[in-house]
């Protein structure tokens, strides 16, 4: 009966499929007011321009360096791009830390930090000598002016670095490196992680015209008509919008949804008041949210006979992958109660079960209003095919999405319900963002060669 308990608790975050195409048409109001010139400096949602046009043409050849930054692994990658008769991609590439003192330090120690794993990739590979060029992968808000200029607007997730927001990375980047004076390289473009992961599938599946994260923080790119992007010259054609969908809600859109446990969530967080819906879905807080719930559960003394531990009250020891592993369908109840004792507690059968179903509703809500934005996003795309009909790609990328056993499953139901008439096929990024990097940092070199 702690079960129904579980579900009369959290009564709030069950969101009925009403609800959700509530939220889903909300959202593509959020999406045309973005767009719009004279509603975006408004907007909750930012839907910035990406200066990308085009997916690769199969042409491209040649070396490139691409940075991975903003996801769970700062990565460098080499990816070789050759063509013998059909194009090929070889990667390599190493994962460097980033301490959390320099994601919160100052910007220059960052941008130092970076320049700094780049030399020591060159020198590893040998190519210290060679001019490559280079796509940048940074995975925040950007106001990009050009495909190479990009200004970030905040940070989001775990990153805080002081002297960054308002300033060019591209610059920053090109400044550490020159600093340094023992290698050069020609940064070429500037993407966020989305675009990146549209690109790196859009590579395999040309269908692919939205990117999605769900991982560390939450977000989706697709590809809209010019004519719409009213902040951009120009009516020919397509460009890629990074929405920036983590905002939603952040003038109050959501309110009559968010719950007290969102609410606690977002007071304690690097950034109050901004990315309510990210925190209501991504990686970097679901743990902390269930952990938020049993909290609460046990000192109303419904849970664990009302005793809480100092490992429980401690913010941050409830793992995202704790509630993945709750919730494997076969070693789901043998890790709860592992998960609990580990946190010193000593859960009877029943808390476990109770522990299970609360991880339960908050990853199935996060997956469900991830598809009611994604919903929006498709019919947007599907009106402006005028298709009665649209059959279309999403390539995904991000933790939660791996490694959460159910979430796929029921973000992909959850949309086939909501958009009835689009058929939708999810597309796994196996080689994360650094690949589509590459093809769009080969993409601008091609043309600036040919321009030259
Ligand atoms: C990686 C991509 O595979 O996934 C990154 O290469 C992206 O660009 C990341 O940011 C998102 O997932 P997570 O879980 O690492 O935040
Ligand atoms: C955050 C960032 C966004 C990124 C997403 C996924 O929402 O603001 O730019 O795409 O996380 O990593």
């Amino acid at each position: 009966h702690l079960f129904f308990q579980v579900d009369k608790f959290l009564y709030h975050m069950r969101l009925s499929d009403e609800n959700l195409m509530d939220v889903s048409k909300r959202f593509r109001r959020e999406m045309d007011k973005g767009l719009g010139r004279d509603t975006n400096p408004t907007a909750a949602v930012k839907m910035l321009p990406t200066f990308v046009r085009s997916t690769p043409d199969g042409t491209e050849t040649g070396d490139f360096l691409a940075l991975d930054l903003g996801g769970t692994n700062f990565r460098v990658l080499l990816v070789r791009v050759s063509s013998n008769g059909k194009q090929k991609v070889e990667m390599e590439n190493q994962i460097y830390a980033i301490p959390e003192n320099i994601m919160r330090g100052s910007g220059t120690e960052l941008f130092d930090h970076i320049a700094e794993c780049l030399a020591n990739f060159l020198e590893k590979l040998g190519i210290k000598d060679k001019k490559l060029p280079l796509g940048f992968t940074f995975s925040f808000p950007c106001q990009q002016t050009k495909l190479d200029e990009s200004f970030l607007v905040s940070w989001t997730k775990g990153f805080k670095a002081s002297g960054v927001e308002g300033r060019d990375v591209v610059g920053l980047l090109r400044k550490a490196i020159k600093k340094r004076g023992d290698f050069d390289i020609d940064i070429v473009a500037v993407i966020n992680d989305t675009v990146g992961t549209m690109m790196t599938c859009g590579y395999d599946d040309h269908h692919c015209e939205i990117g999605l994260i769900v991982g560390t923080g939450t977000n989706a790119c697709y590809m809209e008509e010019m004519r719409h992007l009213e902040l951009v010259d120009g009516d020919e054609g397509r460009m890629c919008v990074n929405m920036e969908w983590g905002a939603f809600g952040d003038d109050g859109a959501l309110d009559d949804i968010r719950t007290e446990f969102d609410r606690e969530i977002d007071a304690g967080s690097l950034n109050p008041g901004k990315q309510l819906f990210e925190k209501m879905i991504s990686g970097m807080y679901i743990g902390e949210l269930v952990r938020l719930i049993l909290v609460k559960m046990a000192k109303d003394g419904l849970l664990f006979q009302g005793h809480t531990t100092p490992d429980l009250l401690t913010t941050g020891h409830f793992q995202t992958s704790f509630v993945s592993a709750m919730e494997n369908k076969k070693s789901g109840l043998v890790s709860a109660e592992q998960v609990l004792r580990g946190l010193g507690l000593d859960p009877s059968p029943e808390d476990c079960v109770a522990t299970q179903r609360v991880c339960q509703i908050v990853s199935t809500r996060a997956a469900h209003l991830c598809a009611a934005t994604l919903a929006a996003v498709l019919r947007q795309i599907r009106d402006n095919k005028a298709a009665e009909r649209l059959r279309t790609t999403v390539g995904v990328d991000g933790s939660v999405y791996k490694n959460h056993p159910q979430f796929a499953r029921r973000l992909n139901k959850m949309v086939r319900l909501l958009v009835p008439d689009c058929d939708v096929r999810f597309l796994r990024s196996e080689d994360g963002s650094g690949k589509g990097a590459a093809m769009v940092t080969a993409v601008a070199h091609r043309l600036a060669k040919q321009h030259a």
